[in-house]
C-alpha cells in the first residue's frame, strides 16, 4: 500500500529509481514519473489502465527550462505562459525529439504546464527531468483532488503519494492549442475562458470532436462515476425518488433527501463549487443510491468546464 506523505526527498528518491507517485497540483493530483524514462512512463500507462493512444501532460516549474522540450513558442502561448504560469492551463507546443512518443501518442505536440503547488513545485526544481503526470485516476474515472482519492484507487500500486492537502482548483487545467498565432481551446479547465481571452483575444473552443479527438479527455464517458449521472435541465427539478441522489449548485432539490444531496457552493461561488465537484461526486457514487441528479452551473468563469465535466459524466 502507499505511503502517504510530505516528503519530496523521498519521492525524488522513487522518481529517480523509474518508479511512479502520487504528486498533487492545484487542478488534481497526478501519476508522475520521469518523462524522459520509457520505463516510468509505461508504467503510468499500465497503472491507470490507460489506452497508449492518450498523450500524457509533462509538467515542469519554470519556463527556462520549457527551451529543452519544445521547438517553438508562439506568441500567444508565450504571453499565456508568462501571465498564468504557475497555474491551471496547458499549452501544446511543438515539441523536440528528446520527449518519447509515447508520451505524446505519436503526436508532434508535446502538452506542457508549470503546475501551481508549492510542493510539487519544490520537488520539480530538485529533478534534472520533467514529469509526465496524468490524473492520477483509473482511466475513465472521476480525477482526484485529494491524496486518499489517489490511495484509494491506485494506493495498491504505487509506493507513495505526496500529500499537499486538498486540490485548491478542483478541475483539470485548461488546455490551448496554437495555429497560425492563433489560440484554441481543446479542453475547458481550471483557467476561466474570459482570462484567455483577456490576454490573447477571443479564442475558438473545440471540445466536442468524438473520433480520433485531439485531446481524448474530450471523449464523453469520461471524468464518470460508477452510477449513472443524469444531467437535469436547467431550472427543472427531478421527480421525488427515494432511491435518487442529487448535486447542486447552491440549494438541494425537494423531493430527494437531504441526505442524499451534496451542495456545491451554498454562496453561489463558482471556484468554491469546482473545488468540490470532484470529491462530492465520488462521495454520491458510496451512497445507497441508483442514480445521481446534477444541476448544471451557471455558463460562467469555471461553470462552462464543470457544465463539460458533467455533461461528459452523464449516460445519454
Ligand atoms: O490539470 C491537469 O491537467 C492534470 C494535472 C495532473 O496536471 N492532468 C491531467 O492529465 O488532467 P490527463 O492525462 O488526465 O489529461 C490530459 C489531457 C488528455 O485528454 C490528453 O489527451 C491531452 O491532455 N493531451 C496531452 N497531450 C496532448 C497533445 N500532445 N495533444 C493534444 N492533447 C493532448
Ligand atoms: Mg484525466
Amino acid at each position: 500500500m502507499a505511503q502517504i506523505g510530505t516528503n519530496t526527498q523521498l519521492a525524488k528518491e522513487f522518481l529517480e529509481a523509474g518508479n511512479v507517485v502520487g504528486i498533487p497540483t492545484e487542478t488534481v493530483y497526478g501519476l508522475a514519473g520521469n518523462a524522459f524514462n520509457l520505463d516510468a512512463v509505461l508504467k503510468i500507462f499500465q497503472v491507470k489502465n490507460r489506452p497508449s493512444f492518450d498523450p500524457l501532460i509533462i509538467h515542469t516549474d519554470s519556463l527556462e527550462k520549457l527551451d529543452q522540450f519544445v521547438t517553438d513558442i508562439p506568441e500567444p502561448a508565450q504571453k499565456l505562459a508568462e501571465v498564468y504560469w504557475p497555474g491551471p492551463l496547458t499549452l501544446l507546443l511543438p515539441k523536440r525529439d528528446l520527449i518519447p512518443d509515447l508520451v505524446t501518442a505519436g503526436l508532434p505536440s508535446v502538452a506542457v504546464r508549470i503546475p501551481n503547488h508549492p510542493l510539487t513545485l519544490d520537488l520539480l526544481r530538485s529533478l534534472d527531468f520533467p514529469l509526465a503526470a496524468p490524473s492520477a485516476n483509473p482511466f475513465g474515472y472521476i480525477s482526484p483532488t485529494t491524496a486518499q482519492h489517489v490511495a484509494d484507487q491506485l494506493g495498491d500500486q504505487i509506493p507513495y503519494i505526496l500529500d499537499g492537502g486538498p486540490a485548491g482548483v478542483g478541475i483539470e487545467s485548461t488546455i490551448v492549442g496554437f495555429e497560425n498565432n492563433q489560440a484554441t481551446v481543446f479542453r475547458l479547465g481550471g483557467m476561466a475562458l474570459e482570462q484567455i481571452e483577456q490576454v490573447v483575444g477571443p479564442v475558438s473552443v473545440q471540445t466536442h470532436s468524438t473520433s480520433n479527438p485531439k485531446a481524448p479527455g474530450m471523449l464523453s464517458s469520461h471524468y464518470a462515476p460508477r452510477k449513472p449521472l443524469i444531467l437535469v435541465a436547467a431550472g427543472h427539478t427531478p421527480e421525488p425518488n427515494e432511491r435518487a441522489g442529487a448535486l447542486v449548485f447552491r440549494e438541494p432539490f425537494g423531493g430527494i433527501s437531504t441526505d442524499h444531496q451534496r451542495i456545491l457552493s451554498p454562496t453561489g461561488d463558482l471556484n468554491e463549487a469546482a473545488k468540490n465537484l470532484f470529491a462530492h461526486l465520488r462521495a454520491l457514487d458510496t451512497l445507497p443510491i441508483d442514480i445521481i441528479y446534477a444541476e448544471p452551473l451557471p455558463n460562467q468563469g469555471l461553470g462552462w468546464a464543470m457544465n463539460d465535466r458533467l455533461r461528459r459524466a452523464s449516460v445519454h
